[in-house]
């Protein structure tokens, strides 16, 4: 693993956003509303009662934005469609104006040299699908799939990689089974019910690829290697319970055609007995695998953990960042190595990595030191490359995230981006981070081998 690091050329370095995060103007020309439109819209569901209502503005300065991303040297751009901008009501008739946007987007990005990655769900329900049931109504597959055939018909030809669904996991846990986040239920019978129909929407949008696209399509997860606290008995079973739930629970029927037995236990008698016919579109031929990857979990047994009965133990050395997640790039390499090893090798791209670290509201002369993001970055860029190393088929890294944007039901109160943005004049200022990333991009990852240097 010693090898000096040096990226291949043709290797993708982007960053990532999602639509309701970023763009603004929710329901502009002729978009309908979304689930994170009425849950912000809520009372004291997000902090501050703050909304995506203007974001970072994005729809309206994506241009600008784009720029940006040229004048960092990235050569990729990961972003998601907003359903409900395509069709208001998530079915029936088509909203021009909403795929025209994603048009300008897609033609702008090629102009610059950079390479579009769609998600076609980043977590944006149209609300007049939720008000059926949302991701608990089995029609679901085909509402996704006809949504996703319209889009690839009319960006195919210029999008190479897209993505079904983002996260699937924090959809089922934050909006079925905790509630954290739209649609907001607290239900340990609907949380089983939303994963199967997010997989069978899965497999459908993949199906109406196979007919529609000529590229590559897969689906992104976020994946928190899991190391159990002791070599005690619960403790390690507590570990696996946690792996098969967020790490097993997407990626085994997917890649394998099964659910992770451990399903079962930690449901109980709220996990159906699916269809068996279900998983042959669910299990069906993909081009890759996107990894979300944050951060690892330490775990022990804790009988209170409603329903996994297993918890993470602070680590007592380690950095945390303002959303509370243990700094640990040695668990990127692991899991993208657990994934060569236990999935056979698929092709990878790294779709999100990233730290909210405290960074102040304004710039200062134009400047925003965020010595600690630019430290996560240098060891988690350090770990794709040992993952490499380790014969891991990894193609691309993206950010995450481009600006400071809408935390979810954080608000504006934790800021991602390598990009500062001054929410009150949407002034943007590339951070330390996002000089330092342009440098690793220039040198394809050589500036990894020098002592970290002062970037003024
Ligand atoms: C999501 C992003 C989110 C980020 C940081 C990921 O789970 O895909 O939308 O902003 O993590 O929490």
């Amino acid at each position: 693993m010693n090898r000096k690091i040096e990226f291949p050329a043709e290797f993708l370095w982007g960053s990532a956003t999602s639509a309701y995060q970023i763009e603004g103007s929710p329901l502009a020309d002729g978009a309908g509303p979304s689930i994170w439109q009425r849950f912000c819209h809520t009372p004291n569901l997000v902090r501050d009662g703050d909304t995506g209502d203007v974001a970072c503005d994005h729809y309206r300065r994506y241009r600008e934005d784009i720029a940006l991303m040229r004048s960092l040297g990235m050569n990729a751009y990961r972003f998601s469609i907003s359903w409900s901008r395509i069709l208001p009501t998530g079915r029936g008739t088509v909203n021009r104006a909403g795929l025209d946007f994603y048009e300008r987007l897609v033609d702008a990005l090629l102009q610059n040299g950079i390479e579009p990655m769609a998600t076609l769900y980043h977590w944006d329900l149209p609300a007049a699908l939720d008000d059926r049931g949302g991701w608990l109504n089995p029609d679901i597959a085909h509402w996704f799939a006809d949504y996703a055939a319209t889009v690839f018909r009319k960006l195919d030809d210029r999008v190479k990689l897209w993505a079904t669904l983002n996260e699937p996991w924090v959809v089922m846990d934050g909006g079925y089974l905790h509630g954290v986040l739209a649609p907001g239920h607290r239900n340990r019978f609907e949380a089983p019910i939303a994963t199967h129909q997010l997989l069978r929407a899965h497999g459908a949008a993949v199906s109406a690829y196979r007919a529609e696209g000529k590229h590559r399509i897969g689906i992104v997860v976020n994946l928190e290697p899991k190391y159990p606290a002791s070599d005690d008995a619960a403790d390690r079973a507590a570990t696996v319970r946690a792996d098969a739930y967020m790490n097993r629970q997407y990626l085994d029927p997917v890649l394998l055609g099964r659910y992770p037995e451990e399903l079962t236990e930690i449901f109980g008698d709220a996990w159906p007995a699916w269809p068996a016919e279900d998983f042959k579109s669910i299990h069906q031929p993909i081009d890759f695998v996107g990894v979300n990857y944050y951060t690892r979990n330490v775990t022990r047994f804790d009988a209170t953990a409603w329903p996994l009965r297993a918890a993470p133990v602070r680590q007592k050395q380690a950095i945390y960042t303002e959303t509370g997640w243990e700094v640990f790039a040695q668990g990127l390499t692991d899991v993208l190595v657990w994934i060569k090893e236990r999935y056979g090798n698929p092709r990878i791209y790294v779709t999100e990595n990233g730290a909210a670290f405290f960074d102040p509201p304004t710039a200062t002369n134009d400047r925003v030191a965020d010595p600690l993001r630019v430290d996560y970055m240098r060891q988690h860029v350090t770990a794709i490359h040992a993952a490499r190393e380790a014969r891991v088929d990894l193609h691309g890294y993206f950010a995450w995230s481009l600006l400071d944007n809408f935390e979810w039901s954080h608000g504006y109160s934790k800021r991602f981006g390598i990009v500062h943005v001054d929410f009150e004049n949407q002034k943007r200022t590339p951070k330390d981070s996002a000089r330092f990333y342009s440098q690793v991009i220039a040198t394809r990852g050589r500036v990894l081998n020098e002592a970290p240097a002062r970037l003024d």
